[in-house]
């Protein structure tokens, strides 16, 4: 069954491998077409071969590294142009090394170039396509850590805070024009990400690492719930829906036309 009531193309970013091909393959089960992206166009063929023979759809390979603006212009262009496209599911990431304070500034650009940047402009790329047919899926894979960046170093969990806050606007935006958008909020997860930075994925205690497999099926019953925000390991939905609502009371004492008794100078005027 498919999860929209259409079987539209689904446009997968980071799809060569962990959380991205899972997605992929799930997708295809469904029988959605794919339009698979990563800069290892082998590993994507492979995939795409592995794909269309398992599921009998319909599956292009895009190459691209979405962390350079001439490539990733061809995606945000298929976004565009291609009607067949229904469902984006942005999920190319990574984290760079090392702390902030080791000033990788190149790393930490390009961190924000893939997570934040591409994100950004291939969901702006598809939305008034989206829009104007008044159906359309975009599914954001931030990470837990968008609300811990105590426990992160560098600034991966803040790309990540990015994108929470992005899809909440996102979804206030087009939310009523039948555009569902959902954010993934995964916690540790067996990927290939962990080696890339440099970590040691079972250094973490085992209770705490989900399989690739049961996040994304999480991730994707989320979806069908109707979840803005899905946090796969969170056992009770109630204390993310408490968080908000404190996030929320904040609102009202946000912008005023004074600032608060404690920024008020004591010393006297004519002092
Ligand atoms: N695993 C976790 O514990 C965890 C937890 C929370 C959130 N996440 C998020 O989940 C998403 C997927 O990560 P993963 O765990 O599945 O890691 P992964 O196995 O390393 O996959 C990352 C994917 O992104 C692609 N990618 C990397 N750099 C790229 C670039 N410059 N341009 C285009 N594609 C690029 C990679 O393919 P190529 O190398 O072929 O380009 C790969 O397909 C990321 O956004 C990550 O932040 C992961």
């Amino acid at each position: 069954m498919s999860l929209t009531g259409t079987l539209d193309t689904a446009l997968v970013t980071g799809a060569s491998s962990g959380i991205g091909a899972t997605y992929a393959d799930r997708l295809a089960q469904r029988g959605h077409d794919l339009v698979l992206v990563a800069r290892s166009q082998d590993r994507l063929h492979a995939l795409a071969d592995r794909l269309m023979r398992k599921h009998g759809v319909k599956i292009h390979v895009l190459a691209a590294d979405l962390t350079l603006p001439d490539e990733r212009a061809r995606v945000e262009y298929r976004l565009q142009e291609d009607d067949s496209i229904g469902w984006l599911v942005n999920n190319a990431g990574f984290s760079a090394p090392g702390a902030l304070a080791d000033g990788r500034l190149d790393d930490i650009d390009a961190m924000i170039q893939l997570n934040i940047t591409a994100p950004t402009r291939l969901a702006g790329a598809a939305l008034a396509r989206l829009i104007e047919r008044g159906q359309g899926s975009i599914i954001n894979i931030a990470s837990a850590l968008a609300v811990a960046p105590e426990l992160s170093t560098g600034a991966y969990a803040a790309t990540k805070s990015y994108l929470l806050s992005y899809s909440q606007s996102l979804h206030r935006e087009v939310g009523h024009r039948g555009i569902r958008v959902q954010v993934v909020l995964p916690g540790v997860t067996r990927t290939a990400i962990w080696e890339r930075a440099g970590k040691d994925v079972d250094a973490f205690p085992e209770h705490v690492i989900m399989e690739v497999d049961e996040m994304v099926d999480a991730a994707l019953a989320g979806y069908e719930l109707g979840e803005l925000v899905t946090i796969p390991a969170l056992p009770d939905m109630d204390a993310w829906n408490r968080y908000e609502s404190a996030r929320l009371q904040l609102a009202p004492d946000l912008s005023r036309n004074h600032a608060a008794d404690r920024y008020k100078s004591d010393i006297p005027e004519d002092a």
